[in-house]
C-alpha cells in the first residue's frame, strides 16, 4: 500500500530497471548486500546456463540514496543484462506459442505478431528487480527485529516432512541457514541428495521439475496488517504478492491444508501467559490472525508448477499457418525452485516493508521506530 515497487526492462534487452517509491529516509543501504541477494537468486542445482554463466548480476543505485542511507526520494536502480550483447540483430518471428507460457495469451491481449516480444516481458528474468528491491527493505525490516529466511521442502516427488504449526522461530532460522549451503536450499541433506539426483534424472529425460518452498518472518510485531477491510488483510496481500511469483500456482498461510482436515479444537493456538508476556503454544495460524500479524512467525508455503519450457515434446499450433508444430525450445532452467524462494523472500520483505510503513508512519526510520516504541507488544499492553 505505502510502499510501491515499479519494474521494467526486457528478459535479453539492455538493462533491468526498478523503481521503489515510499521508502523511508534513513535506511542503511549496503550495494554489497544487494548484489549478494541477487546471486541468491541466481543459484540453485538445475538453473541454466544463463543465470549461472552469463549474468553477473549487479544493482546500480542511480538515485534516492545518499551517504549510505535513502533519502526518503524514491529509490531507482539499474541491472544490466550482460546476455543483451551476445543478441543478434535480428531474430527469426516466433509464431507457435508455448503452452504454460504468456505467448499465446498475451499475444493475442496486445495484438502481437511476434511471440517473442511477450516472452521477453513475460520472463521470470524480472524477478531479479524485486530481489534487488527487497534487499533495500531487509534493513528497515531488520531495525524492527523482523528476520526473512526460506527454504525449500520438495522438488518433484521428493519431499521432506515439516511439522510447520511446531516450528520455533529459532528454528526457523537453524533450517534457513542450513539451506543457504545446500544446492537446492533444502535444509534436510539426505533429502537435498535425493532432490538433486531428481533433478538430474529430469534434465536426462528432457523433463523439468517444480516443486515447495516455504517462506517466513520471525519477529514481526503485532498489528500489521488490519481486519477491518478486505484488501488490508495482510494473509491476502502475501498471498497475492507470492502467487505473483511466475510459476507459482499454490500459497498456503500456515500448515493451511493440513488444518483443513483437523477438528476445530486442535487447530487454534492456545493463548499462554509467560514470564516474558504472552505467547502461543502452536503456531497453525502462520503467524496471522484475521488479517493481522499476531506476533508468532509469519510462515507460508508455495507450490510452484514444474516449467514449461521442456526439450521434450509438447503439442501446440503455429499461429501464422494453422498447423501443429512445435514450440521452438529455447534454453530453460531444468528447476528454479530454490532461486523462486529466494524471491519468495523478497516478495514478504515487500509485503512487510509496506504494512510497517503503514503502520508506523513512513517519513524517516528513527521516527517509526519510536512510534514502534509506543505501540504495544504481545505482552498484554493492549489497550489504555
Ligand atoms: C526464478 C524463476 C526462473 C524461471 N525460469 C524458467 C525457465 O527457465 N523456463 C521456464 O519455462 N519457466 C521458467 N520460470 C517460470 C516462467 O517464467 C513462468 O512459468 C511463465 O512466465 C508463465 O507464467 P505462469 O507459470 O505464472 O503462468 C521461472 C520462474 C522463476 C520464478
Amino acid at each position: 500500500m505505502s510502499l510501491r515497487l515499479l519494474t521494467a526492462g526486457e528478459s535479453h534487452g539492455p538493462e533491468l530497471v526498478l523503481i521503489l517509491e515510499g521508502m523511508p529516509a534513513g535506511v542503511p543501504v549496503d550495494p554489497e548486500d544487494i548484489d549478494r541477494q541477487l546471486r541468491r537468486r541466481q543459484g540453485g542445482h538445475g538453473r541454466g546456463a544463463r543465470s549461472t554463466k552469463v549474468e553477473r548480476d549487479h544493482a546500480e543505485i542511480t538515485s534516492g540514496v545518499a551517504l549510505g542511507r535513502t533519502t526518503g526520494a524514491p529509490v531507482a536502480m539499474r541491472i544490466e543484462n550482460l546476455d543483451f550483447a551476445n543478441q543478434p540483430t535480428s531474430k527469426p518471428v516466433l509464431t507457435t506459442p508455448r503452452p504454460g507460457h504468456a505467448d499465446l495469451a498475451g499475444a493475442t491481449k496486445f495484438g502481437l505478431g511476434d511471440l517473442r516480444v511477450v516472452r521477453e516481458r513475460a520472463s521470470a528474468r524480472e524477478t531479479a528487480a524485486r530481489v534487488a528491491a527487497a534487499a533495500l527493505l531487509r534493513p528497515l525490516l531488520g531495525a524492527f527485529g523482523i528476520d526473512l529466511g526460506s527454504f525449500v521442502t520438495a522438488i518433484g516427488p521428493v519431499g521432506m516432512d515439516t511439522d510447520l504449526a511446531g516450528l520455533a522461530g529459532s528454528e526457523l532460522r537453524q533450517m534457513a541457514d542450513r539451506a543457504e549451503s545446500d544446492a537446492v536450499r533444502c535444509p534436510d541433506p539426505e533429502r537435498a541428495l535425493a532432490m538433486i539426483a531428481a533433478i538430474d534424472g529430469a534434465r536426462l529425460e528432457r523433463q523439468t521439475l517444480g516443486g515447495v518452498f516455504v517462506v517466513f518472518a520471525t519477529g514481526v510485531p503485532v498489528g500489521l496488517g488490519s481486519y477491518t477491510h478486505w484488501d488490508r488483510r495482510i494473509d491476502g496481500r502475501l498471498a497475492g504478492a507470492i502467487c505473483s511469483i511466475p510459476a507459482v500456482k499454490g500459497v498456503e498461510i500456515g500448515p493451511a491444508f493440513g488444518v483443513s482436515q483437523m477438528a476445530g479444537a486442535g487447530a487454534q493456538d492456545s493463548i499462554v501467559r509467560t514470564e516474558t508476556g504472552l505467547e502461543r503454544a502452536s503456531n497453525f495460524a502462520g503467524g496471522i490472525e484475521g488479517g493481522v500479524t499476531n506476533g508468532e512467525p509469519v510462515l507460508l508455503r508455495a507450490a510452484m508448477k514444474p516449467l514449461s519450457s521442456v526439450r521434450a515434446r509438447v503439442t501446440s499450433v503455429d499461429l501464422e499457418t494453422g498447423a501443429p508444430a512445435d514450440p521452438a525450445y529455447i534454453r530453460s532452467d531444468v528447476c528454479a525452485v530454490p532461486a523462486a524462494a529466494v524471491v519468495g523472500e523478497a516478495m514478504m520483505a515487500c509485503v512487510l516493508g509496506s504494512a510497517i510503513v503503514d503502520r508506523f508512519g513512513g517519513d524517516r526510520l528513527d521516527a517509526m521506530l519510536a512510534a514502534a516504541a509506543v505501540a504495544g507488544q504481545p505482552n498484554g499492553d493492549w489497550a489504555s
